[in-house]
């Protein structure tokens, strides 16, 4: 088991003035690193989960707060059978080989998505390893599963409207605060810092609420290649923006 970098005495580790509180990531692009070299789309999602775990590890160190991960969205299952197969054995393998590193690190795991729709051995994976960390204070690491921000939208929605027939709540009692907490990501900041990998420039349903004001940055490196210098430089960047949040 390897930790992290040292945390200070605060038990934390402490990011640097102007980081972002939460980076979100659109691990895209893995499919065609594969191709570039030959080889099967699955090789391409292994060598993924491999550059993600580097990521992570990086992000905790450097005292982020929350890194939220898209890994499997609610249009994601348009595609073959196979590659989606191989994308949940990959989870499984991810989720059951890393949590002892990853509870180590203090890392607190969420699922966001509709998780109910994935095979129970997959659901089994995701729950046992939030389960084992979500006492944890470090590095909260959300993993979009089954996640789109419209259908985490529709399911808000009725869940407030669930609570509103049932005189639990007012029409009046519907704040931003109300909807805030019927989101997968309730609790968290919201989005600083967007990146995509994979040269696309888009969202593709990607925490389109939670990211209103998010920095984009879009990279032209497939996800594998995604560096970790290459992450710093971005980060780097996000320093130097001018937020303004439509002030002056
Ligand atoms: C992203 O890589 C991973 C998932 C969507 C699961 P892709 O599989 O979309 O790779 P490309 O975009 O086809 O290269
Ligand atoms: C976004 O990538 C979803 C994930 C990275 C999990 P896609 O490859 O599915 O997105 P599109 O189809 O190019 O918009
Ligand atoms: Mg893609």
């Amino acid at each position: 088991m390897k930790p992290y970098a040292q945390a200070s005495n605060s038990g934390k580790n402490e990011p640097e003035q102007g980081m972002p509180r939460h980076v979100a990531m659109i691990m895209d692009g893995n499919g065609r690193w594969a191709k570039k070299r030959g080889l099967p789309r699955t090789l391409g999602h292994r060598a993924g989960m491999e550059r993600m775990k580097g990521i992570i590890r990086l992000t905790s160190d450097l005292g982020i707060e929350a890194l939220s991960l898209y890994a499997f969205s609610t249009e994601n299952w348009k595609r073959p059978e196979e590659e989606i197969g191989a994308l949940f054995g990959l989870l499984i393998e991810y989720f059951h080989r890393e949590i002892d590193e990853l509870h180590q690190n203090r890392v607190c795991i969420r699922a966001i998505g509709e998780t109910s729709l994935f095979p129970e051995n997959v659901r089994d994976a995701i729950n046992s390893a939030m389960q084992k960390t979500k006492e944890n204070t470090g590095l909260k690491l959300n993993v979009g599963l089954n996640y789109g921000a419209q259908d985490e939208l529709l399911r808000a929605t009725k869940a407030i409207a669930r609570d509103v027939q049932q005189g639990k709540l007012t029409l009046e009692g519907i704040t931003a605060q109300v909807l805030d907490d019927r989101l997968d990501t309730h609790g968290l900041p919201p989005v600083d810092f967007l990146i995509r990998t994979g040269g696309d420039r888009r969202l593709s349903n990607f925490l389109l609420y939670q990211a209103a004001y998010a920095e984009l940055e879009f990279v032209n490196d497939y996800w594998p290649d995604f560096s970790n210098e290459r992450y710093l430089e971005t980060l780097r960047d996000f320093q130097s923006r001018n937020r303004r949040f439509g002030g002056l």
